[in-house]
C-alpha cells in the first residue's frame, strides 16, 4: 500500500523585485503529493520555479500554504528533509570529507566517536570513497564532491533528499556513473527522492514518476514512468515518454 510522504498543499510563494516594491509571484497554488520510495523528477524551464519549490520543501524559505511530511506540518529546516545542490561547493571547505559527514550525523545527535566513525565509513563505502576520509574538498574532483555530498545525505538516512540539478555540472561519463550509483541507492535505502533536471533522458533514466512544471509552478504534466528500470533508449514505450515530456517543456 502507498504512504504519502510529502504533502504539499496549495503552496505560493513571491519574491520582492529587484526594486523591492513589487512582488513577482514566483509559485501559485502548488499542490503535490509524494509517496514512500517514489524518485520524483521534475523538469521545468528556467525561473518557472523549481529551486524555489524544493528550497520551501527544505524549509529554506517563508510561503504561503502548508507542507506536511511524514511528522505533520514543517516549520523550517529540518534533518527528514536534506539537500544536494549542483554546486560542488556544498561541502565546508575547512573539513575533511568524514568531518563533512560526521557534523551532519552530529546535528543528528550522534555524539560517539565510533559510532561517527562507523556511519561516516560506511557512507563513504557505498560511493566508493573508500580510502578518501581525511582528505579536504579542494583535493577532490567535481564528480567526488558531489558524491561525498551523496554520501552525506544517505548516512542521515532522511525520509526525503532534495536534490537542485546535482549532477548537472559534471561531464556526461562522470554523470552517467553518478545516474547509476544514484539509482542503486535508491532500490537499496528505501527513500524518497525529489530530483531537479532539465534533462529528460536523466529524468527518464532516474524517476519512478515525472512532473514537468511551467510558469507560475503549474504542474502541466505528472506521470509514472512506465519504462521498468533499467532504461534503455531500447526500451518499449521510451520514444512516446520522451515526446511527451518534450511537449510539455517546450510549449511556450
Ligand atoms: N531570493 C530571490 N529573490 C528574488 N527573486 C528570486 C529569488 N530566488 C528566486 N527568485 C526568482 O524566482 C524565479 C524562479 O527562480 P528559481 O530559481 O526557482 O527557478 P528554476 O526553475 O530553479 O530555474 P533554473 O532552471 O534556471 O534553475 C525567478 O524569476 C527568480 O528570479
Ligand atoms: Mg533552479
Amino acid at each position: 500500500m502507498s504512504e504519502t510522504v510529502l504533502e504539499v498543499r496549495h503552496l505560493s510563494k513571491s519574491f520582492l523585485n529587484s526594486g523591492g516594491k513589487e512582488t513577482n509571484e514566483v509559485l501559485n497554488d502548488l499542490s503535490l503529493t509524494v509517496e514512500k520510495n517514489e524518485f520524483l523528477c521534475i523538469l521545468g524551464p528556467s525561473g518557472c520555479g523549481k529551486t524555489t519549490m524544493l528550497r520551501c520543501v527544505a524549509g529554506f524559505e517563508t510561503y504561503e500554504g502548508e507542507i506536511l511530511t511524514e511528522h505533520g506540518v514543517t516549520h523550517g529546516p529540518g534533518t527528514d528533509r536534506i539537500m544536494v545542490f549542483q554546486d560542488f561547493n556544498q561541502l565546508f571547505p575547512w573539513k575533511t570529507v568524514e568531518k563533512n559527514i560526521q557534523y551532519a550525523l552530529k546535528l543528528q545527535g550522534i555524539r560517539d566517536k565510533a559510532v561517527l566513525k562507523k556511519k561516516s565509513d560506511e557512507a563513504l563505502h557505498k560511493v566508493k570513497l573508500d580510502g578518501y576520509q581525511n582528505y579536504y574538498p579542494y583535493q577532490l574532483s567535481g564528480g567526488m564532491k558531489q558524491r561525498v555530498a551523496i554520501a552525506k545525505a544517505f548516512a542521515l538516512k532522511p525520509g526525503i533528499i532534495l536534490m537542485d540539478e546535482p549532477f548537472a555540472a559534471l561531464d556526461a561519463m562522470t554523470r552517467n556513473r553518478l545516474q547509476r550509483k544514484l539509482l542503486e541507492l535508491h532500490s537499496q535505502e528505501g527513500c524518497t527522492i525529489l530530483f531537479i533536471t532539465h534533462n529528460i533522458l536523466e529524468a527518464i533514466a532516474l524517476g519512478t514518476r515525472v512532473i514537468v512544471l511551467q510558469n507560475g509552478g503549474r504542474i502541466v504534466v505528472d506521470e509514472r514512468n512506465p519504462i521498468p528500470r533499467p532504461v534503455t533508449p531500447d526500451s518499449p514505450g521510451y520514444g512516446a515518454f520522451w515526446t511527451k515530456l518534450h511537449d510539455a517543456l517546450y510549449v511556450e
